[in-house]
């Protein structure tokens, strides 16, 4: 039995104990739950390969305590017992130092990951499936910790008709302003099978946690939508620049880890996994990386053979620099690498016939064509066409768009058709056999570019404007507040103070 005054001292220590446990919980936590790792799976995103009829793969992280886990795959069925006799995949893992990253054989400090030190990446590819079939899928992280199931559907076969989605740059206001358009966009078109973000998915491409509230936005949509992400310059900007104060360097060491994309034997491995192609029913869509500049011609001759390889009835390109810029550029240090990619890419994109190029960077809308020769007139709706070229913006960040932007390409042929400023957008992409029907909304869903490419049994395309909800173009003198021309949007939150 304990005497009176070891109770009391227990008595007192249970009190403190009770005390500092209450002033604890009373405490914010280190990291927000959204940041944190845990041995649970979470970041849960698929990705296409080159051949989304048989094969997709999924990649998530955990906390870096987990170096070896799996997915489990089948197809889905009606009754809820549909998981008996999944599949087992064992996934590739790896553990990803987020304070440190090696450029030219040095070790950098990257300052603003101070909340978390490292976390594990994970992927399973799933090959070997059947086209257009809906799949549940689930992944794990320390043994026993399984996500939920998840479905997604592989690509038709054929020529079947079917959606995507597109998105310019979310990379400001990821969790204040951009999650509301990418779940209007879920909202709007749930039967997408694709999403490609044109670039700077986030504001520094290395900053853990601004991935943290891209995810947080994207919550499950894209553990069931597969991504198609493009890489723009913010995510290789991560604060190093090179000794010479020039172009911005090195691809954020999160996004191979976070993001499984085909890779490519005749590429140089710079560009793995941000120049890639994969082929989408009737349609081909090859992403370049327009930050390698310096593999540009490379990038040219790849886009040309695979181009020139595939008898896709589509194909559309997309890249983060626009080929057409809207704005009036000029930062300091940072070389303009339009002319030189308009000199390389634009003759094989017309070459091939690509019928669309998706792209984004200028935080403003721009949509237009370059009208073929005799072929149109001038202000008609029907116009014959080779290529019609976007780019559109989804977060908050918002620019100007420069006087007769597009002007200085007139050479081209390419006529700047809609524009807008002030606004975010999501796009709605339907392909068929016959035409591209094209929808861009606003964040509150209303239709303000449409228009449809038919493919003609002779000759170039025809381009047909279609009716939107808004017709006056949106600017940012009819539209609201914008302060002192830049975008007063909070950053996201490392952490709590
Ligand atoms: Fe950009």
């Amino acid at each position: 039995m304990l005497s009176k005054n070891r109770l009391n001292a227990l008595s007192i220590w249970l009190v403190v104990f009770a005390f500092c446990a209450s002033g604890a919980m009373a405490q914010q936590p280190a990291v927000p739950t959204w940041q944190a790792t845990s041995l649970w799976p979470d970041r849960i995103i698929v990705t296409l390969d080159q051949d989304p009829k048989t094969t997709f793969s999924v990649s998530w992280r955990t906390d870096a305590s987990v170096t070896q886990t799996r997915a489990e795959i089948i197809a889905a069925e009606a009754h809820s017992r549909f998981d008996l006799g999944a599949s087992v995949v064992e996934a590739q893992s790896q553990t990803v130092n987020l304070k440190a990253k090696e450029i030219d054989g040095t070790t950098h400090s990257l300052q603003w990951n101070t909340h978390l030190d490292s976390a594990s990446y994970h992927t399973a590819q799933f090959a070997g499936l059947n086209p257009d079939t809906l799949y549940a899928y689930r992944v794990m992280g320390a043994e026993g910790y399984w996500s939920e199931w998840l479905q997604t559907r592989t690509a038709p076969a054929n020529a079947e008709p079917f959606t995507f989605l597109y998105f310019g740059d979310a990379q400001d206001g990821l969790d204040s302003h951009w999650a509301r358009v990418i779940r209007a966009a879920y909202r709007t078109a749930p039967d997408s099978r694709f999403a490609i973000h044109a670039g700077d998915l986030v504001n520094f491409g290395s900053r853990d946690y601004e991935w943290a509230a891209w995810f947080k936005s994207v919550s499950f949509i894209h553990g069931m939508i597969p991504a198609l992400p493009v890489a723009g310059n913010h995510e290789y900007y991560d604060g190093i620049r090179n000794p010479e104060g020039g172009q911005l360097t090195a691809l954020s060491l999160l996004w191979r880890p976070q993001f499984a994309l085909p890779t490519y034997a005749d590429l140089p491995p710079d560009v793995a996994e941000t120049v890639y192609a994969t082929r989408y029913g009737n349609t081909l869509i090859v992403t370049l990386d327009t930050m390698a500049d310096q593999y540009f011609a490379e990038q040219a001759q790849w886009l040309d053979n695979i181009l020139a390889a595939s008898d896709a009835r589509w194909k559309v390109v997309a890249m983060h620099h626009p080929l057409f810029e809207l704005l009036e550029r000029n930062i300091p240090g940072v070389v303009d690498t339009g002319p030189e990619r308009r000199s390389l890419f634009l003759p094989i994109i017309e070459k091939h016939g690509v019928d669309l190029v998706l792209q984004g960077h200028d935080h403003a809308y721009g949509r237009g064509a370059v009208i073929s020769r005799g072929g149109s007139r001038a202000g008609s709706r029907r116009q014959r066409i080779s290529t019609v070229y976007v780019s559109t913006s989804s977060g908050a960040k918002m620019y100007g768009i420069k006087n007769d932007a597009w002007q200085a390409f007139a050479d081209t042929g390419a006529v700047l058709q809609r524009q807008a400023e002030n606004t975010q957008f999501f796009q709605i992409i339907r392909i068929s056999n016959d035409a591209i029907t094209y929808e861009a909304f606003t964040a509150t869903e209303q239709l303000y570019d449409a228009f449809r490419i038919e493919k003609q049994s002779r000759g170039p395309n025809r381009l047909i404007e279609l009716p939107t909800d808004l017709t006056t173009d949106r600017t940012f003198e009819n539209t609201g507040e914008y302060v002192n021309g830049r975008y007063d949007i909070p950053p996201e939150v490392e952490s709590p103070q």
